[in-house]
């Protein structure tokens, strides 16, 4: 395999990044294709796009089989462009390679190897050794790699990509004295949480939001902002429900709250051992940790949901005691803060339960991503680290 960084593209592949750049769109508009990484391919020859692909979700056809139908025979001899390295093994679909080998295409070219340890470089030596050349364009790595950011930490680390969101007032309260605090924000920003939990492959909360809120933290395709491109993309959001995961040491979520009963899977993760033989719905499983100081072991709980369910990105919709105790452990890796324009007052409850802290040295930094206006409120996108 050849790397190409784009100052040696040469006037005959001019359209190169182009074409790179369609292939990473389509795979970053893609949101329902958990626990697969999300990937786009671009078909090309003398310049014109002949086809496009994108994988959808698990058990649908590959972005390359997708975008080698709408070629057809225009394939042979064409330029394959695909956000990541085609898999040689077969999954519940066959592998892209021999589809790609089949089809007569002369050049693919990738923007990063797939971590799997089942692809891993299998994909590129299968298709080399059938002769078709194979190009790694180094400088779109970053990018493949940040629309994956789950799928490549999963792989690389056995650890989900961490999402932490929180709604606060002007002032940095999340909630009134008493609890209260649906609808801080206004009807833009939960669509726009919508399209987050839409994302996530699974969606974490705490047993004090269970008990004061009693939220679903389901995907309402009513509440989803969503672009017609974006729907085209993913044809099975409607149906697709993120797993929801309650971290609730003593085991006091009630049988009738309503994340149980909204359909999809529920996890529980609890420090009381009596739970066995307690069934609290057929959809619901409740699943004994470790301890840390007393209460459930968050790390557990993220390796637990990589290893044993494939989470690629959790988001976590909690209070201030189980964000700040996440914040804490250091396991974040986005903060998205929506910010109302409104004064809750200092009754009101924090934005993070975190205390103790001795001088600044010991503060935890952030780097301020994007600030964007919703609707009425303000989206603050952060990553962990300065
Ligand atoms: N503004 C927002 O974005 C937003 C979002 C969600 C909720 N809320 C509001 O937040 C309030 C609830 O917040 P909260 O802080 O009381 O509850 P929380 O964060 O939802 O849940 C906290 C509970 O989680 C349990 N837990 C288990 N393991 C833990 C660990 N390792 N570290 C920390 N906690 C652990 C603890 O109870 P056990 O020890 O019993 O397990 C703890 O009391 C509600 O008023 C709700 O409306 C606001």
């Amino acid at each position: 395999m050849k790397s190409v960084p784009n100052t040696q593209l040469g006037t005959l592949v001019a359209d190169w990044p182009i074409h790179m750049q369609r292939a990473i769109e389509l795979s970053s508009s893609v949101w329902t294709a958990t626990p697969n990484p999300r990937v786009g391919c671009v078909i090309a020859k003398h310049g014109a796009i002949i086809g496009e692909g994108w994988h959808a979700a698990p058990g649908q056809a590959h972005a390359e089989v997708v975008a080698l139908d709408k070629a057809g025979e225009s394939a042979k001899a064409a330029t394959a462009f695909v956000s990541l390295e085609p898999c040689s093994h077969t999954g519940r679909t066959g592998p892209c390679c021999e589809s790609l080998i089949a089809s007569g295409i002369q050049q693919v070219v990738i923007a990063a190897l797939d971590p799997n340890p089942a692809v891993a470089g299998s994909g590129v030596e299968q298709m080399e050794r059938a002769g078709i050349e194979v190009y790694h364009m180094v400088d779109f790595e970053q990018k493949a790699r940040s629309v994956n950011a789950g799928y490549f930490k999963r792989r690389e680390e056995g650890l989900p990509f961490v999402r932490l969101k929180l709604a606060m007032s002007l002032d940095g309260r999340t909630a009134l004295a008493d609890g209260r605090s649906k609808w801080i924000t206004g009807t833009a920003a939960r669509g726009d949480v919508q399209r987050l939990r839409a994302s996530a492959s699974a969606v974490i909360t705490g047993i004090n939001t269970v008990l004061i809120d009693d939220p679903f933290l389901t995907v309402r395709s009513s509440d989803l902002s969503i672009s017609d491109e974006e729907r085209k993309l993913n044809a099975t959001l409607i149906e697709r429900q993120p797993l929801r995961v309650i971290i609730d040491s003593q085991l006091q979520t009630p049988g009738t709250a309503r994340i149980l009963n909204s359909g999809g899977l529920v996890k529980v993760y609890t420090l009381n051992e009596d739970f066995i033989g307690k069934a609290l719905a057929d959809n619901v499983e409740i699943i004994q940790t470790g301890s840390c100081n007393k209460r459930v072991n968050l790390q557990f709980v993220l390796e637990s949901l990589a290893s044993d369910f494939s989470c690629n990105e959790v988001l976590i919709e909690a209070g201030p005691s189980l964000s700040g105790a996440f914040i804490e452990t250091g396991l974040v890796d986005e903060l998205i803060l929506y910010i109302a324009p409104k004064i809750l007052g200092s009754d009101g409850k924090p934005l993070l339960a975190i205390t103790g802290l001795q001088s600044l040295d010991e503060c935890q930094g952030f780097s301020v991503q994007k600030l964007t206006k919703i609707g009425e409120d303000i989206k603050l996108t952060l990553r962990a680290g300065q």
